[in-house]
This record gives structure tokens, C-alpha cells and sequence, in this order.
């Protein structure tokens, strides 16, 4: 009893991401979101930090209902195909989501009919004749000032003139409370840059959202509870799933709201979730989400957006199969600086996989697994000397041990990796250095301790090195544990540099990262 109520009184983090539409299938985009979002969960919970993680599908709207329509198939039974695809993606790249939320599920059309009851009966929603401009790809009514140097964005496809009948949110009302909260939070988008670019949108009046749609052109949404003739706008819709999926209303959604962290890209940012969504958790009297984490683009080479027009998508599935979900959730880590965009291209995956997973790491874990074989009897052996070499390697450990967590918690994967392969490289150095293989042809006690200190500092090294690269590679993680013989790692804490191998017997050693041979691979004729 104590305990359960100790627990609670720690407040879980809360990590969502965007919920992907279900009007295809998934490409690098939805991957990197997911993989970085669990980097994050896992690298929380290596702190000692309790998680909740919500990640799934946004399956109403026009453009699911379209698909459906040209593939001949009932809009459920589109998504409920779709959700099956992302579910296995998710699955084949380890997210360690704990929910995945549906927006056609009935526990999130009850909470969105019930929030829309709420704002209606408090005057928030009303209803107005409604003339204008409206994008037919993004959904939603456009104005003169959305023109870009006089053109339309393609992003908004067919713009055509309709005049009809809907009901708005007051979001105008809430404008001057938004510019308020964004002077007072300057942390509340990361990366800063991002938060300047929503201010400087804010320095336009805004018009109050229109969050319905007639059934006569959208039946495929939620029905408003309060006139059955249309459905909701749907990223009203969507938007709520952060709160819809952990029981809003419940002890639960008190317990875990606001969130932590909601992780999208720049495309959704604004107007969605740096206004529409803060406004509307106002407007319900509920705080907005503590951070949104903005992440860039992956674009094609040449910096091309990736399109299936132009047949430049990248698969994430297909890298993942042929070269391990690990090394591909390595790739994407190591390339993306978090809120950059980044160019993806089969070359520079390849380059990094032979040159930092099978050189470095790959290597690294081969010499010393076959060293402590072949001269130590497949046992650990005590680290009896400590000398410069061996004082420098400490340092730098835990020097790596220090950064590594820093980097994880500011979301700087790219450079938590990079400190982690640069203390790999310099225990390649420190071992051809030390090159334990000549004192096993000398005789006495000195060369034979020379050579069981430094294949137990090495040993130690991957050891250290594994538990850090666990967020990112959780499977390779494990398994370099395994070889090792050493105890499973869930807690950063006490990770330290010390005899943590002596006696500990090596596991199966099977090589992490074969060299792929580029003629067999059919993947760099897809993405180059
Ligand atoms: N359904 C909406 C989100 C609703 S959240 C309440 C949506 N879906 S999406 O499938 O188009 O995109 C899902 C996520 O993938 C978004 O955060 C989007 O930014 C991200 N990406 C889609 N393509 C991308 C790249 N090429 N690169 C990186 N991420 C991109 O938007």
C-alpha cells in the first residue's frame, strides 16, 4: 500500500509523438519521429525515471477517406490495415511505446464528443455562415495572406471558393493569452529558433478556427455531438488523442498530464500545435504540454523533399531488415542534429555502418572476445595495473559516462554518439598500443598482467560503451552484454569504470555488424 502510494507521488514523464496518418504506408519520416521519441523514453528510464510513452495513427478525414474510396475499401477497413503496417514498424524498430492510440478507438471519440460538448456549452464553439477560400489538401479554409510572393503553396493542392455553414472555436479570443505564455515559457518549443518563428506568426490577428465539417463532404469523422449533420475538423480531432488516450477526466489523465514532451516536426507546428492546441487546453481550463520537441526533415539527396512521385522515398524497413533496426535507428541518431533537417543517402549509411558499427564497434568486440578466449580461457581477467594508459582510458569513460547522459537529456543523440565512437576509437588505439597478443609470447608475471589488464580495460570500455548506447541500440546493446558475460544494465547511475568483468565468462561471440556486399544489396538502386 505504501509503496503504490510512494509511486504516485512521483509524476510519471509523459512523452507523445504525432499520431501518423493512416493514408499510407511508412517511410523514414514517421521512423526517425518514433525512434527519436524512444530514444528519449529509454534514456529517461536509464535514469531512473518512471516513462509513459503514446505514440499512434490519425485515421479520420478527407484524405483517408479518399484513399479508401480509390482503393475500394471501407475507410475502417483502410486504417485497421494501415495500423497493422505502422504497429509492425514500430515493432521491427523496438519502440517501447507503453500505448498506441487510435483516433477511430471508442475511448477517443468519447472524449472528443464530450470536449466539444464542454466548449460548446461554455460559448466557445458557435456557428456562422462561413465564405471563403478553402485548400482542399490541407483541409482547411486559406486566406489572402497564406499566398506565398502571390502563389499558393503546393502544399495546398486545389484551392477552391465555398460558402457554407460550419461551427468556430473562439481562437482569436484567446491570442493575447498565447503571446503572454510563449514571453513567459521561452523553453516551451525546442529548438528555440522554432518558438521566434510562432511569435513572429502571432504578430498577425488570428481568425477563429472552423472545426466542422458538413457530412454531405466528409462522412468519415467524428459526429458533433451537438448537430449530427457534421463531423470534426480533423486535427481538432487529432489533437486530442494526447489527452483522450490516458482516460482525460480520470485520476490517471491527473497523474500524467501535462505532458513532458510531445515530439512532432516542423510541419505540424504551427498553427496546430503551437496554437491551436495550447489554446484549446485553455480554453478547458488545462495547462498546454510542458515542451514541444521539433524535429527536422529528411529530405532526399540534394535536399528534394521525398515524395512518392518522384520515387525518392526512403523505406525505412527495408535498411532495417537488411542491415538491423539497430544500425538504421544508429544512422538516423548519429545524422539528424535534433531540429535540423538532414539529407538522407544510401552512400552516407553505408559509409557510417562499415566505418563506425563494423570497424569500430564490430571490431572492437571481435579482438577483445577472441583475445580473452584464446589466452585467458574465455573469462574475464582482472585489470592488476593501473598505469598512464589505463588512468587515461578510466578518464575518458567516465568522462564519456558524464556527457553521454548530459546529451541524452538535451536531446543531442547525434552528439551523445559521437563521444560514445570516439571512446571506441581510442580503445582501439590503447589495445594496438598495448597489443596484448605480443605479451602472450613472453614469459613472467609482468607481461602476463601487461596482458590481462588491458584486455579487461578494453572489456570494460564495451561494457561501459554498451550501457550507453542502449538508448539508440537497444538489441546491439543487449547483446554486446551477452558476449560479454556481464549483467544486464538498467540504471546509468552507478555506472562507473571498474573490474566489473573479473570471472565473468564470455557468451557466444557472433559478429554484430557483417559487412553488406553491395552488389546483392537491391537497396542502393532504390535510394540513390
Ligand atoms: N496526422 C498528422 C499529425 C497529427 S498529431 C496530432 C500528421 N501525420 S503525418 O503522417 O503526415 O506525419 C507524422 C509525423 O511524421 C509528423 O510529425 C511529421 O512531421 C513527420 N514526418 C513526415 N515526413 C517527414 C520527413 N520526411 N522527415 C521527418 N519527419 C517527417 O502530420
Amino acid at each position: 500500500m505504501r509503496f503504490s502510494a510512494k509511486r504516485k507521488a512521483v509524476k510519471e514523464f509523459y512523452l507523445t509523438t504525432a499520431i501518423d496518418y493512416a493514408n499510407g504506408s511508412p517511410h523514414i519520416g514517421h521512423a526517425y519521429e518514433k525512434i527519436l521519441a524512444d530514444a528519449i523514453v529509454r534514456s529517461r528510464r536509464l535514469e531512473g525515471i518512471q516513462c509513459h510513452f503514446l505514440t499512434g495513427l490519425d485515421e479520420h478525414g478527407q484524405k483517408v477517406q479518399e484513399t479508401a474510396e480509390r482503393q475500394g475499401k471501407r475507410p475502417q477497413q483502410l486504417c485497421d490495415e494501415v495500423a497493422d503496417l505502422f504497429r509492425k514498424m514500430c515493432a521491427d524498430l523496438h519502440i517501447s511505446y507503453d500505448d498506441y492510440v487510435r483516433t477511430t478507438q471508442q475511448r477517443h471519440k468519447t472524449v472528443v464528443r464530450n470536449i466539444l460538448s464542454k466548449l460548446h456549452e461554455r460559448g466557445e464553439i458557435y456557428r456562422s455562415e462561413y465564405k471563403g477560400l478553402y485548400s482542399v489538401r490541407a483541409e482547411r479554409f486559406v486566406q489572402e495572406k497564406d499566398r506565398i510572393n502571390g502563389e499558393w503553396s503546393e502544399d495546398f493542392g486545389e484551392i477552391i471558393e465555398l460558402c457554407e455553414s460550419n461551427y468556430f472555436f473562439r481562437l482569436s479570443k484567446y491570442q493575447d493569452w498565447l503571446v503572454e505564455f510563449l514571453r513567459r515559457n521561452e523553453n516551451f518549443i525546442f529548438p528555440q529558433f522554432r518558438q521566434k518563428q510562432v511569435q513572429e506568426f502571432l504578430r498577425e490577428p488570428l481568425n477563429d478556427l472552423c472545426i466542422s465539417r458538413p457530412k454531405s463532404r466528409l462522412h468519415w469523422g467524428i459526429e458533433l455531438p451537438f448537430d449530427e449533420h457534421y463531423v470534426t475538423y480533423v486535427w481538432f480531432d487529432a489533437l486530442i488523442n494526447y489527452v483522450s488516450a490516458i482516460g482525460y477526466g480520470t485520476e490517471n489523465f491527473a497523474q500524467l498530464w501535462p505532458a513532458d514532451v510531445e515530439v512532432i516536426g516542423k510541419d505540424i507546428l504551427a498553427p496546430a500545435h503551437a496554437i491551436y492546441w495550447p489554446i484549446m487546453l485553455h480554453a478547458l481550463d488545462l495547462e498546454p504540454p510542458k515542451q514541444l520537441l521539433v524535429h527536422g526533415w529528411w529530405l532526399a539527396r540534394g535536399g528534394e523533399k521525398m515524395s512518392k512521385s518522384l520515387g525518392n522515398v526512403v523505406h525505412p524497413l527495408d535498411y532495417a531488415k537488411i542491415y538491423g533496426a539497430d544500425a538504421f535507428r544508429y544512422f538516423v541518431l548519429r545524422e539528424m542534429v535534433v531540429g535540423q533537417d538532414s539529407n538522407f543517402t544510401h552512400e552516407l549509411f553505408v559509409s557510417r555502418y562499415n566505418s563506425d558499427l563494423a570497424n569500430d564497434l564490430g571490431n572492437l568486440l571481435s579482438r577483445v572476445g577472441r583475445m580473452v578466449e584464446r589466452y585467458c580461457g574465455g573469462r574475464f581477467p582482472e585489470m592488476a595495473m593501473i598505469d598512464s594508459e589505463e588512468l587515461a582510458l578510466r578518464q575518458l569513460a567516465e568522462k564519456t559516462i558524464r556527457e553521454t547522459r548530459s546529451h541524452c537529456t538535451g536531446y543531442a543523440f547525434s552528439l551523445a554518439l559521437e563521444s560514445i565512437f570516439h571512446l571506441v576509437k581510442t580503445a582501439n588505439g590503447y589495445l594496438e598500443r598495448r597489443a596484448p597478443w605480443k605479451f602472450a609470447k613472453e614469459r613472467g608475471a609482468n607481461a602476463r598482467r601487461l596482458l590481462e589488464t588491458s584486455l579487461a580495460a578494453s572489456g570494460e570500455v564495451l561494457r561501459i560503451v554498451a550501457a550507453l548506447l542502449s538508448p539508440v541500440m537497444p538489441n546491439i546493446s543487449e547483446k554486446i552484454l551477452t558476449q560479454l558475460g556481464a549483467e544486464p544494465i538498467t540504471q546509468w547511475e552507478n555506472l562507473r569504470f571498474s573490474n566489473m568483468l573479473v570471472g565473468r565468462k564470455l557468451g557466444n561471440l557472433e559478429i554484430l555488424f557483417p559487412k553488406v556486399e553491395e552488389e546483392k544489396n537491391a537497396l542502393s538502386a532504390v535510394s540513390t
